[in-house]
């Protein structure tokens, strides 16, 4: 485990890897089975692969959310090597941001929507410590998870925007049996929340079914969606932030679906907001 950037770097000059292809797993830690996936996919593709362990404060708009998210570096440790994780890189905030940034990665219209909409500076948060990361491990490969697909769409545009040497892996959302997706959040929920969590992709998944049988208009896939989350749980009420149908690449909301969407979700279960979202192909 490492918690110093130069300590990181002088290693990484070590390896004389050159040869070797090294793969990051950015991770804020809580380390769930969706991140297992992402570990096994760089273990399998990489010859070096580091897994960084950091919440980071600039992409948290609610400081009781930072506050909350759940911290277990010792569990952590013990994935990471159960995994062959070669490198852990677990830095303190002081050393990521030794003075407060002036400089961060603009978004633009790829933060508009989704999240973005709800949580002002999250998305230049990520978009900026990503970056940091990049050039601190200075990876050839980056795996991130579906799940946060917005994410990984900013994340593809800066590193072509930027012309960043690295290929960002996407990997499948892992889920639970009754749909729920994987998430570090998951584990604050009490047994009755974690009981109607799984609302969110039942919804996801009647909007698919719409658009499978051939209803193009994404206000009322919209709507059999939304009716899955009303009628959903009578004990623990779902507060919708958004159920959106979005542009696959552009992530701008479209009307009539013609291309390949993603319809994402973010639902508040009492006092924790999980999110979800899938992708429409048409066939
Ligand atoms: O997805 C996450 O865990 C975080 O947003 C990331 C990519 C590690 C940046 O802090």
């Amino acid at each position: 485990v490492f918690e110093l950037i130069d300590t990181v770097a002088r290693l990484r000059a070590s390896l004389k890897v050159s040869d070797l292809v090294r793969g990051l797993v950015p991770t804020m830690g809580a380390l769930h089975a969706g991140h297992a996936e992402l570990i096994r996919r760089a273990r399998r593709e990489c010859g070096v692969v580091v897994v960084s362990l950091f919440v980071n404060p600039l992409q948290f708009d609610n400081q009781d959310d930072l506050a909350r998210y759940p911290r277990t570096l010792d569990a952590d440790l013990a994935m990471c090597r159960d995994l062959g994780v070669d490198i852990v890189f677990a830095p303190q905030a002081g050393e990521v941001y030794p003075q407060p940034p002036e400089c961060s990665v603009d978004v633009g219209r790829l933060a508009d929507h989704l999240c973005g909409k709800f949580r002002p500076g999250h998305f230049r948060g990520v978009a900026t410590i990503v970056l940091k990361l990049f050039q601190m491990a200075q990876p050839h490969r980056a795996y991130f998870g579906e799940k946060d697909a917005q994410q990984l769409a900013i994340i593809k545009r800066m590193t072509a925007d930027f012309n960043l040497p690295i290929e960002i892996v996407e990997v499948v959302t892992v889920r639970e049996a009754d749909g729920l997706a994987v998430s570090s959040r998951n584990r604050l929920l009490n047994p009755e929340e974690r009981k109607a969590a799984p609302s969110l992709y039942r919804a996801l998944a009647e909007a698919e079914r719409r658009l499978s049988l051939g209803e193009r208009d994404a206000s009322l896939v919209r709507e059999a969606a939304m009716n899955v989350l009303s009628g959903s749980s009578p004990t623990v009420p779902l507060k919708v932030e958004y159920l959106e149908i979005v542009d696959a690449g552009t992530l701008q909301p479209v009307n009539r679906v013609t291309r390949p969407v993603r319809i994402a979700g973010a639902v508040w279960v009492g006092s924790t907001r999980l999110i979800d979202n899938v992708l429409c192909v048409l066939s």
